[in-house]
């Protein structure tokens, strides 16, 4: 649906790689060029009235988020680079001076190098401990396997909410339950989800939570940190410079801005800020909800289609999002990758930021279909054909 708003799609590409990054809407452009055109300044910086439109778009754009996510107030969003910045923002912000030696994270195989890496420097610099919860056998995570997981010492649970590779959805609503009912502090990486489903950070009780905008349909370099107003209240800036600081003096006395005025230090990203807002709208217009059943109904449509080749080794068949991970048998992912490229369908391979999965999987590569409400039956029926004339994919690829 909603094709003829995406300039990309007349590039006749199809277009299945929206769990890297999404297409952008025509009108997340025209608020780009608009703000070049009309209003460039920076923000929160000038007294001329040029810059005053600049700081109202900018804090405009806060207030949309914090009612896209339910948030409780504008203080709760911060604006980053994206989801990785935010989860290292959390980590070396936050829990760097709230854990201790012994103090236990979990987190699963699954997650994405941003919500791994920062935690096992944590590991190595304080002595936490990173442990993973167990995964059932369609990779999914369960109630059950997150109380087995929890001890005494986890103090921390940080997920995604839709992992990005076999894109299984995890149950927010109940682990932030049992997480806050044993004092356990729940992160959320809702990269691969915000664009997907409705993300209510009250009722899913989320206590930090983080996204990009460009994986829903914003600008790239634009990212959102929300956490709940007494946690950031005791994280500490990354981040040092101007817009930050209320004061300081020669003596190296600082006194820091109100949140989240002094997370945002330096020049903010004002036209991914911009883009974002005109991309939330969008999202609004269309309707979460709508995109949400139109996506499952194409994600149900792949799965049978792909069903009928029994060359294709699919690994997620149960899933509940548009993120599908396969293999031709025999044949190496980036390989399949490049075929299909021939035929100007795009998807990821490899293993998509997440090496340890493999552990799981049992494979270390993979071909990832990530759906949007923009692909069509039509555009699977094209990737079903071009995978059918695959035997003799060497003879094309090399
Ligand atoms: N994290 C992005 C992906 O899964 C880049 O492809």
């Amino acid at each position: 649906m909603n094709r003829e708003d995406f300039n990309m799609l007349k590039n006749n590409i199809v277009y299945f790689d929206n769990g890297a990054t999404t297409l952008k809407p025509n009108c997340v452009k025209e608020a780009i060029v608009d703000y070049y055109d009309n209003y460039t300044a920076n923000a929160h910086r000038g007294d001329y009235k040029t810059s005053l439109v600049v700081d109202n778009k900018y804090e405009e754009t806060r207030n949309k988020i914090k009612k896209f996510i339910n948030a409780k107030e504008n203080s709760e969003i911060v604006f980053t680079s994206g989801a990785t910045q935010s989860l290292n923002y959390i980590v070396f912000g936050y829990f760097k001076n709230k854990l201790k030696k012994d103090d236990e994270v979990l987190i699963t195989v699954s997650e994405h190098a941003s919500n791994i890496l920062p935690w096992f420097v944590l590991q190595k610099e304080i002595g936490i401990k990173v442990k993973y919860i167990e995964l059932d056998n369609d990779y999914k995570v369960t109630i059950d396997n997150v109380k087995k997981a929890i001890t005494n010492n986890t103090k921390v649970i940080s997920l995604a909410h839709i992992t990005n590779v076999v894109g299984d959805v995890r149950p927010i609503e109940e682990i932030s339950k049992l997480a806050h009912k044993n004092n356990i502090l729940f992160v959320v990486d809702a990269a691969q989800s915000i664009a997907h489903t409705k993300v209510d950070v009250q009722k899913m009780d989320i206590d930090f939570l983080v996204f990009s905008g460009h994986k829903m349909y914003g600008p790239t370099g634009i990212g959102v940190l929300y956490g709940k107003y007494d946690l950031l209240e005791e994280m500490s800036p990354i981040n040092y410079g101007g817009g930050m600081n209320a004061i300081f003096t020669k003596d190296g006395y600082i006194e820091l801005r109100e949140i989240p005025t002094r997370f945002e230090a330096g020049t903010p990203n004002i036209e991914g800020v911009i883009g974002l807002s005109s991309a939330i709208d969008y999202i609004n217009n269309v309707g979460i909800e709508k995109i949400e059943l139109y996506e499952k109904n194409l994600r149900k449509y792949l799965i049978d289609r792909l069903k009928e080749l029994d060359f294709v080794e699919v690994y997620n068949y149960n899933v509940d999002s548009g993120s599908i991970a396969f293999n031709i048998k025999n044949v190496f992912a980036q390989d399949t990758a490049i075929y299909l490229d021939k035929y100007n369908i795009c998807v990821r391979a490899g293993n998509h930021c997440a090496k340890i999965l493999s552990d799981a999987l049992k494979v270390n590569n993979t071909c990832r279909i990530s759906l949007s409400f923009y692909n069509t039956k039509e555009e699977i029926d094209l990737l079903i054909n071009v995978l059918k004339n695959s035997k003799n994919i060497y003879n094309e690829i090399l």
